[in-house]
């Protein structure tokens, strides 16, 4: 309790909004902190507090909503204020000279038109609408007139001010951008789903798109995206230049890029072109081409658009760099969930700013696709992509003879590692290796994923310490890390010859508590942290929740399971194979034995709710969708998903569907708020 007077506490409220949000903008939009990061956790644990005692002075534009707030089923649609118009493009140099001509003929400005010049970013445009100064809603590009309302997503992205502060600041305006996602933060982020055995996102535009449509911003709050922003539209923004508007913009606290410049012609606009051609491997984001807008807002209209495009601005866009090569022959990569991806090794390339002379052919289909012949010329093409891969190959000898036959590369037929003889299913791409338990990468990467932060949490231990662990036989399946004594390991080096650094007495000990500690890990995480195929951390989330402990889920029958919430053909068939296998139950009893946790911790239930059925829309303050739904079930209440005459109680959060609303209003069916919820839980029985 902080013992404030309201009044004092809205003050203090106040005080610490506008300082973190000040540390904020200094933080991720200048790249220039002014406090340390344990100081700015301290005013942000204080704001919480703060808000939690006064939850009247709470505000969805407050920075501690930074964090997510509660999944949403469906998105919300929201008109745009104006539409979002895309903007024509070519390749051609000589076509962007064309463009300004035409747009200075129509003008009567020959040679006297100045224009802003800036960088194309690869991501997903976005809408972001400001109302007295605070953030009030964004929107996705939809069909240009209606979009999805991602504001919870967007609020997420710690570069976009919440509360804008400085002078002449339009009452409404929107300012429109791009969410990427920066190339370290998408690097790291599917390496972790790769780990986890999902598939990795082909590249950052990909993943951004996918990240700013989740239902759960708490994971969107994980991803590390940026959003920078190049336009405003509204009645009353001060500045005759969109140069000055987006220096003005900047000022409020928006990431305005700094990469853009003014010319006063074609000849400065191909300077800039061809710089950016040059140096564009050298920015941490992907982009595919320049922007040129006419600087003078004021001529905008006179030019006007057609249905699609402004006529005052142009993009014109990079070719997807590409290189040729030698092949030099073709690896196959076994992950941690047995998957054999086939690398081609070629000699190295320079491509997009960098050395590169391995890629990817992601599986045999795309392998006989190219028709890759052992000798052939591989090109190799890194267009928004991170990991390059290979679009086409030039036969070394084009011709249907023996030599030609003999050189055709054929897809492994066992493991590159083990020796196993791989499976392939029909509906999946790729082939894997079934030797689940003695194939020496898949159990090393299986101990990695185990003992991973979001998994057990023992990754002190880390990966090449791991391997000696392994290669020693200290260690076999999961069960022999908690039989493990202090002793076993002092004096451990890595696997790796050049790292020689051994586990001294205080590293061992750390190392011993981590894994008991570990004996604390809630069933959700023990669930993913087995490894099991298709089974990531929000699928074994819900699996823990629906199952409860570990017997029931593996009794499941396969229908049980794809009736299960996030649950598919495919990862139910995973799942089915996985306690199939006797070796893997042998395993959890062991595990059990040594303290895991199999179940999830007991709730206190009740019949409080017995025989009453329950619709639940919208978002709550107290909890989340789920758990909500998860306490009404625990009371013997019964959870509907739409609403009729049949049901009880409609219990509505913020953002309800309004068609679920206005139904529940004509059957008469009765609507409760969370307050009210919380008060019927609490009645005596
Ligand atoms: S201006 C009416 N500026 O590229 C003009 N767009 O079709 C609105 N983009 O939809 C867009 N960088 O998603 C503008 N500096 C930039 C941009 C940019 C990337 C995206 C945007 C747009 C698409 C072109």
């Amino acid at each position: 309790m902080t013992n404030l007077h309201f009044n004092e506490a809205k003050e203090r409220i106040r005080e610490l909004r506008e300082r973190i949000n000040r540390f904020n903008w200094e933080y991720y939009v200048l790249d220039s902190p002014s406090v340390s990061d344990g100081e700015f956790d301290m005013l942000l644990k204080e704001l919480e507090q703060l808000e939690e005692e006064y939850p009247e002075l709470q505000s969805p534009s407050s920075p501690t909503r930074r964090v997510g707030g509660e999944p949403n089923k469906d998105f919300v649609q929201g008109r745009h204020s104006y539409p979002m118009l895309s903007l024509s493009n070519t390749y051609s140099r000589e076509e962007i000279v064309d463009f300004v001509n035409r747009a200075e003929e129509a003008l009567d400005l020959k040679g006297k038109t100045e224009w802003v010049c800036e960088l194309k970013y690869d991501g997903v445009a976005i809408s972001l609408l400001y109302e007295d100064g605070k953030f009030a809603r964004a929107l996705t590009r939809g069909n240009g007139i209606v979009g999805d309302d991602v504001s919870d997503n967007i609020r997420t992205i710690r570069s976009i001010p919440l509360e804008l502060y400085g002078d002449d600041i339009p009452a409404r305006f929107e300012i429109r951008g791009e969410v990427i996602f920066p190339h370290k933060a998408f690097e790291q982020f599917n390496k972790i789903r790769m780990n986890n055995g999902e598939e990795p996102f082909a590249n950052p535009r990909n993943a951004a798109s996918g990240s700013i449509k989740l239902l759960d911003p708490r994971e969107v709050s994980e991803r590390k995206l940026e959003c920078f922003l190049y336009y405003l539209m509204g009645e009353d923004i001060k500045g005759e230049t969109h140069y000055q508007r987006l220096q003005k913009a900047r000022q409020w606290g928006f990431n305005v890029p700094k990469y853009m410049a003014v010319a006063d012609g074609v000849d400065q606009i191909m300077d800039f072109i061809n710089y950016w051609d040059e140096q564009r491997h050298s920015l941490p984001f992907d982009i595919d081409g320049i922007v040129i807008k006419l600087n003078d807002v004021g001529l905008w209209d006179k030019l006007g658009a057609t249905a699609k495009n402004p006529r005052w601005a142009t993009a014109f866009k990079f070719k997807a760099e590409q290189a040729h090569s030698k092949l030099l022959k073709i690896e196959y990569q076994v992950g941690r969930t047995g998957i054999v991806t086939p690398v081609a090794v070629f000699e190295p390339a320079w491509l997009a700013g960098t050395w590169v002379k391995r890629a990817s052919i992601h599986n045999e289909d795309q392998m006989q696709k190219l028709g890759i012949r052992y000798g052939d010329e591989v090109i190799v093409e890194k267009g928004g992509e991170i990991i390059p891969k290979i679009v086409g190959v030039i036969h070394s000898d084009d011709k249907h003879t023996v030599q030609a036959e003999q050189n055709t590369v054929s897809f492994i037929e066992n493991c590159p590692v083990c020796g196993a003889r791989l499976v392939k299913r029909e509906e999946e791409a790729g082939h894997y290796c079934p030797n689940y338990n003695h194939c020496p990468p898949q159990i090393l990467g299986r101990f990695q994923h185990f003992i991973s932060r979001k998994a057990m949490n023992i990754d002190s231990l880390g990966g090449e310490r791991m391997q000696a662990m392994i290669d020693r036989g200290l260690v076999k399946d999961f069960s022999d890390l908690y039989k493990l004594r202090k002793e076993d390991l002092i004096g451990l080096a890595s696997s790796n010859t050049q790292n020689k650094a051994t586990i001294q007495e205080k590293g061992a000990q750390n190392i011993i508590n981590a894994i008991e500690e570990s004996k604390h890990v809630p069933f959700e995480r023990v669930l993913f942290a087995l490894g099991i195929r298709y089974v990531g951390e929000v699928t074994a989330k819900k699996l823990a929740r629906h199952y409860k402990n570990i017997n029931n889920l593996i009794a499941a029958s396969f229908d049980e399971l794809v009736q299960t919430d996030d649950v598919g053909k495919i990862t139910a068939e995973s799942i089915g194979e996985y306690f199939g296998n006797d070796e893997n139950v042998a395993l959890i009893n062991r595990l059990k034995t040594c303290g895991l946790k199999f179940e999830t911790e007991q709730s206190c239930g009740s019949n409080r709710f017995s025989g009453l059925s329950f619709v639940v829309s919208g978002t709550f303050d107290s909890f989340s969708r789920d758990e909500l739904k998860q306490i009404i079930e625990e009371h013997s209440g019964k959870i509907i998903s739409s609403v009729s005459s049949k049901i009880d109680y409609l219990v509505c959060g913020h953002k309800i569907g309004p068609e679920k609303k206005k139904k529940a209003e004509k059957l008469g069916v009765k609507m409760i708020t969370e307050e009210e919820f919380k008060q019927m839980l609490n009645e005596k029985e």
